[in-house]
């Protein structure tokens, strides 16, 4: 089949933001439950500041900015753009309203419209809409950790039936094996056509020495016998840093888990053993890899077998609908996996000019790379080269693990 232009994947990307927020009320599309968490209405909003202020207000003469003072409420963090609202405070704004901001989408819908006949706005077009599709996965899991603060565990999708009994995750999980990769010297980082972030090049020369990589990722009930082996209460399985945590928040379990359910965006649902573990912090995912007897993949290891894979296969985001890691095949979906590797520039990496320069660069310090996909990322956004990154403590996101050793 033939790929979508860009005209065709703006439209898909901007409508499936837009059917995530349909069985949102405006009070549950304003919750914001934590400073790393948006509230879906400014993820609705946010990125229309993207398209209005990177595409329109510099390439489309004559574009009149129809709300010159939002610009300070959905700016995120370009400080070439001026100042904006606290992150924190992103939940405080009850106005503009839901319906206003889905206003103000269709009005930078129609105004973008004919921009996509430029041939020389298609790179900075790819960009907007990679952003959007970041944030549609921002949007699914900040939206989960909104409706978890409310006792009621409500769910988000009440009339649909639960996927677990007919997931491909249910019955037995496959035993485990192995990629084998006889070391070398491999090509990483993205280069030649098509559409990459700044933050995967250049691509360049590492030299690995002979590994293997599991060939799925740890299992919800692999992750109950980690639990039921004392795994968050030995120093001795964790880093310093991820032990300091276990004990300064009091953490035994995943994020969302409650005895034998876990919350999802069904509301609480029984917890499928089989099923990829998910919403764990790379500490947590560390200390597991050490009492398995394995490690984390470095991210070069990850990306040296998964060249092979197919970046838009296994359990990922089609539509506007409860998602849930199932266990996949291949690589990619489910849940995104935790590297040893710290999220640093490649050789040779330049920060772009201008404000879009902005978008990966000064975050390179203190987060860790994850790879492959999840369940709530957009098919077709990732690559084998792709580099998510979060703090080592961030678990809200649909994280997993993938275990490698030493050949
Ligand atoms: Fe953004």
């Amino acid at each position: 089949m033939a790929r979508a232009s860009l005209a065709e994947q703006y439209r898909a990307t901007r409508r499936l933001s837009e059917a995530l927020v349909a069985p949102l009320s405006d009070a549950d599309a304003s919750l914001q439950s934590m400073e790393d968490a948006s509230p879906a209405k400014w993820h609705l909003a946010h990125t229309t500041w993207f398209w209005e202020t990177f595409v329109l207000r510099e390439h489309a003469p004559g574009y009149h900015l129809p709300h010159p003072d939002w610009q300070f409420l959905f700016n995120s963090y370009y400080e070439a753009e001026g100042a904006r609202i606290s992150r924190a405070a992103r939940g405080l704004l009850s106005r503009p309203t839901l319906a206003e901001v889905l206003d103000w989408r269709a009005h930078v819908d129609a105004a973008i419209a004919p921009l996509f006949g430029d041939p020389a706005l298609a790179d900075l077009m790819a960009l907007g809409i990679a952003h959007e599709q970041q944030h549609i996965e921002l949007l699914l899991t900040d939206i989960k950790h909104a409706l978890f603060q409310n006792p009621l565990g409500p769910a988000m999708w009440p009339d649909l039936p639960s996927r677990l009994p007919e997931g491909p995750g249910v019955g037995k999980a496959a035993a485990l094996g192995w990629h084998h990769h006889p070391g070398g010297v491999v090509g990483i980082g993205h280069e030649g056509a098509g559409f990459a972030f700044d933050n995967e090049g250049p691509r360049h020369r590492v030299l690995l020495e002979p590994f293997a990589l599991a060939d799925r990722l740890v299992t919800n009930g692999e992750w109950e016998q980690f639990i039921a082996d004392g795994g968050y209460a030995d120093p001795r399985l964790w880093l310093a840093d991820g032990w300091a945590w276990v004990q300064r928040e009091q953490v035994g379990a995943p994020l969302y888990w409650r005895e034998d359910r876990h919350f999802t965006h069904q509301g609480w649902q029984p917890r499928d053993p089989n099923a990829p573990v998910t919403h764990i912090s790379h500490f947590e995912a560390d200390a597991f890899a050490t009492w398995a007897g394995a490690r984390l993949p470095t991210e070069f290891e990850w990306e040296a077998i998964a060249a092979n894979h197919d970046p838009a296969g296994g359990n990922q985001l089609d539509g506007a609908a409860p998602v849930l890691p199932a266990g996949s095949p291949g690589l990619f979906g489910d849940c995104w996996q935790f590297t040893r590797s710290a999220y640093l520039p490649y050789p040779g990496f330049r920060v772009a000019a201008g404000a879009v320069g902005e978008y990966n660069g000064k975050f390179m310090s203190g987060q860790v790379v994850l790879r492959g996909a999840s369940c709530a990322t957009v098919r077709g956004h990732s690559r084998a080269t792709y580099r998510n990154f979060f703090y080592p403590h961030q678990r809200w996101q649909f994280t997993g693990l993938r275990l490698a050793k030493d050949a």
